[in-house]
Order: C-alpha cells, then sequence, then structure tokens
C-alpha cells in the first residue's frame, strides 16, 4: 500500500535503514532492484557537509533509480541544522532525517547521535530548524532512551511531533545496549500511544518476514526500518510484503544467494578502486553466504585475497552446504560486521 509522508506518497511503508560503512552504493543499487519504500543513505556529519567536504559529499552519492531515497545528518548544532538539511534537499533527496541513535563515543562526546537523547528539547530546536529550512518531509529516528533509567522515547515523540518532524523511527534498544541483546517493542508501542499526527516506524530485530509481521502487529506502528536484516538478504522487502499478504516468502536457494553475492560484487567493481572493491567483500561476502556450512573458512581466505579475479574464483568455487546444529548458532546476527 503506499504509504503518505508529509507531501510525499511512498510505495510502500517497508524501509530500509542507514547503516554506516554498509549502506553504501552498491548496497543501495542492490536494494532498490527490490523496491523498498524508503532508502536511507549512510548518516553523514552537519558539520561536514556546510564545509562542503566532498568525501561527505561522495558518501550520499546516488542514481535515480534509488528513489525514494533518504539522507541522514547527525550534529547537534541548530544554527547549522537548517543549512544542512537544505543541502541535502538541494541534491534531490526526497526526505532528510535526523540521527539521535548513533552509540559511538566519537560521536555521542559533543552530544550528538544519541547523546541528543540526553536532551529531548535540543532534539525539538534542531528539527525545528531543519523543518522551516525545507519542503520535504523530516524525519528522526532515535533509541528508546540513553538507558534503562532514561527511557524518553514516547516524550520526544511528542517533541519531533511539534516540531514539525512528519515521523519518527523508535530503535527499541537504548544507548547503553549499543546492538546487544533483543530490541523491546514495548517503547515502540509507547510511542505509538502517544502520536497523534507523527507516523511511528517501527525498529529492531528484524531479520525476517515473519519478524516483520510481529512488529506491526505488537507495536501498532505504521512503517518499519529494515537494518541488518537487509544484509545479504536485499529481497527482505519482498518477503515481508508477500507475508503481509498471506503469501509465503519466495524461498531462496544457496545459489540464489552467490549469484546475489555476485552481482553485488560487481556493482562494487563499476563504484570502487580495485583494491577498495576487494576489501569490501570481505564483509559484504559473509553476507551473502551466512546461512551456508563454511563460511568461515570463506572469510579466511577472501580476507587473503587480493585481486579481482581471486575474489570471483573463491565466490565462484564456494562449496555451498545446509549448516548442521553448531553452525547455525556460529552465524549469529550479532557475528555480522561492517
Ligand atoms: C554497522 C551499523 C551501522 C549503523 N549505522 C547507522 C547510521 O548510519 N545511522 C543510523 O541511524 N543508524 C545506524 N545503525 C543502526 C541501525 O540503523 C538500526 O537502528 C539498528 O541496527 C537496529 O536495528 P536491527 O536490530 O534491525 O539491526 C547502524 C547499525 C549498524 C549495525
Amino acid at each position: 500500500m503506499p504509504f503518505q509522508l508529509g507531501a510525499i506518497q511512498l510505495p510502500n511503508n517497508i524501509f530500509y535503514a542507514p547503516l554506516a560503512g554498509c549502506s553504501d552504493y552498491p548496497f543501495r543499487q542492490m536494494s532498490a532492484n527490490y523496491h523498498p519504500g524508503l532508502i536511507y543513505c549512510e548518516m553523514v556529519k552537519m558539520d561536514a557537509l556546510v564545509r562542503f567536504d566532498q568525501g561527505t559529499f561522495h558518501i550520499l552519492d546516488y542514481a535515480r533509480r534509488m528513489h525514494p531515497i533518504g539522507g541522514q545528518i547527525c550534529g547537534s548544532k541548530p544554527e547549522i541544522a537548517g543549512q544542512a538539511a537544505k543541502i541535502i534537499e538541494d541534491l534531490g533527496f526526497d526526505v532528510v532525517d535526523l540521527n539521535c541513535g548513533c552509540p559511538v563515543d566519537k560521536v555521542t562526546k559533543d552530544g550528538s547521535g544519541s547523546g541528543m537523547m540526553k536532551n529531548p528539547a535540543l532534539i525539538g530546536e534542531v528539527l525545528e530548524k531543519m523543518v522551516a529550512a525545507v519542503k520535504i518531509p523530516v524525519t528522526v529516528k532515535i533509541r528508546a532512551g540513553w538507558d534503562e533509567n532514561l527511557i524518553n522515547a514516547p516524550l520526544i515523540t511528542q517533541i519531533a511531533e511539534q516540531a514539525g518532524a512528519k515521523a519518527i523511527c523508535i530503535h527499541g534498544r537504548t544507548r547503553q545496549q549499543g546492538y546487544r541483546g533483543a530490541a523491546n517493542w514495548d517503547w515502540i508501542k509507547a510511542c505509538k500511544e502517544v502520536a497523534k499526527s507523527i507516523k511511528i516506524i517501527g525498529n529492531g530485530d528484524i531479520f525476517d518476514a515473519l519478524a516483520a509481521e510481529k512488529m506491526f502487529e505488537h507495536t501498532g506502528c505504521d512503517a518499519i526500518l529494515v537494518s541488518r536484516g537487509t544484509l545479504g538478504q536485499p529481497w527482505i522487502v519482498e518477503d515481508i510484503i508477500r507475508k503481509l499478504q498471506g503469501e509465503e516468502p519466495r524461498s531462496r536457494t544457496l545459489e540464489d544467494c552467490r549469484q546475489a553475492l555476485l552481482e553485488h560484487f560487481n556493482y562494487t567493481i563499476n563504484y570502487q578502486q580495485t583494491r577498495r572493491a576487494v576489501v569490501d567483500m570481505r564483509r559484504v561476502g559473509c553476507w551473502y553466504l551466512k546461512k551456508s556450512a563454511g563460511t568461515r573458512a570463506f572469510r579466511e581466505q577472501i580476507s587473503r585475497a587480493e585481486s579481482i579475479e581471486q575474489v570471483q574464483d573463491l565466490i565462484l568455487n564456494f562449496p555451498l552446504g545446509e549448516m548442521n546444529e553448531n553452525e547455525i548458532n556460529d552465524h549469529s546476527e550479532g557475528e555480522i560486521s561492517c
């Protein structure tokens, strides 16, 4: 079903998350093949944007077929927030998002990312500047709170709504949790209960279509944001839509995963310098083959590969095999590194 976000209509309500170091141009090329409602770019810093840092602009490269696409900015300075949001709009993005969830120390130490969770009024102030500066919808991505003692996502939902944000994405973990432990969807539900007009986007632990369905049922959220669940399964939006329509997700063989990895590799070769493409495959390769036995050896071999041809041979000759019980445990999502 089309999804209304402010003045724009998105094709559906299954969105793909910003993932720093992962949701790069080739990743978004793969994602776009399956038509999520919205694809977010990796976060960029407001400060870097307003000083026109070229590397930062490079992160925001996109192709026309990646629309609808969102740009995410990270920073805590209201005085540059409007200018940064306007740059995202002028680059042609459909949505601009404020990052209030990044847990990394070097980001939170100046009060940015999840550091903003300690200062809800500042979130409101920054959002107001962004909303005033652009015509595209402004969204914000938060965590449940800073820690168990400071769960303030519902309060921030109300503040964001008043500031004019059109949607708020809640990652159901605290900053203290990082990416560990289960996301608590009750906190997302609590945000939905206080929201009047702002759309609620549920996030955390959506690794398959069944989890997506449960997220909608449990929280009553308006849309969902799939994050690590997109890694190695760019088709997850298709699976989710089928599930929500009462159909079984299309079954995909390990050989299909290998072919998808080759496709992702081709996008990477065409976008990155050779050396960088080879290095990128160290993480991307494992995402796609994580459902097969023997990926530990593959990971070691690919991390020693020096050329495009070597990587290609490793992928083509990888002996795909069903996993035994121990190996399934070995492939827990926590192992995914980006
Ligand atoms: C490697 C990595 C990079 C991330 N980068 C971003 C980012 O740039 N911006 C952001 O808002 N969230 C970022 N996140 C958080 C995810 O978007 C998401 O909120 C989190 O992974 C929880 O969802 P999940 O349990 O479905 O993975 C990142 C997470 C990971 C694991």
